[in-house]
């Protein structure tokens, strides 16, 4: 289960919620989605980390606009490996600039 979330706006921070280990970590705005996972203590499963191999796709379930635009060359990664337009985002790639993010991790991430 997601810890609660507040309706207070966060200054210079952000918030992760990550699905489905139940975790949230707040970080500072501008935070890697990948580092963000790692310091929220679940592990997920990457590869390249410069965005060519997919491995790291996750499903942005909520407050997608407080993630910066994903590059070209992600969009192209996400469309090869057939992940739906506008949900999914590759951690690698990603960074949160403000807001409450959720995302959803494949189902072999766990908690540490
Ligand atoms: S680790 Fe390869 S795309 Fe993110």
């Amino acid at each position: 289960m997601i810890p609660e979330m507040t309706d207070a706006p966060l200054l210079n921070n952000a918030s992760l919620a990550i699905l489905p280990a139940g975790v949230r970590v707040e970080i500072p705005a501008g935070t890697w989605l990948l580092e963000a996972v790692e310091q929220a203590g679940v592990q997920l499963s990457f590869g390249c980390l410069n965005g060519a191999c997919g491995t790291c796709a996750v499903e942005v379930v909520q407050g997608a606009s407080g993630l910066d635009s994903p590059s070209d060359a992600e969009l192209a990664t996400l469309e090869r490996r057939s992940f739906p337009a506008g949900r999914h985002r590759l951690v690698c790639c990603a960074r949160i600039l403000y807001g409450e993010v959720t995302i959803r991790l494949a189902p072999f991430a766990s908690p540490q």
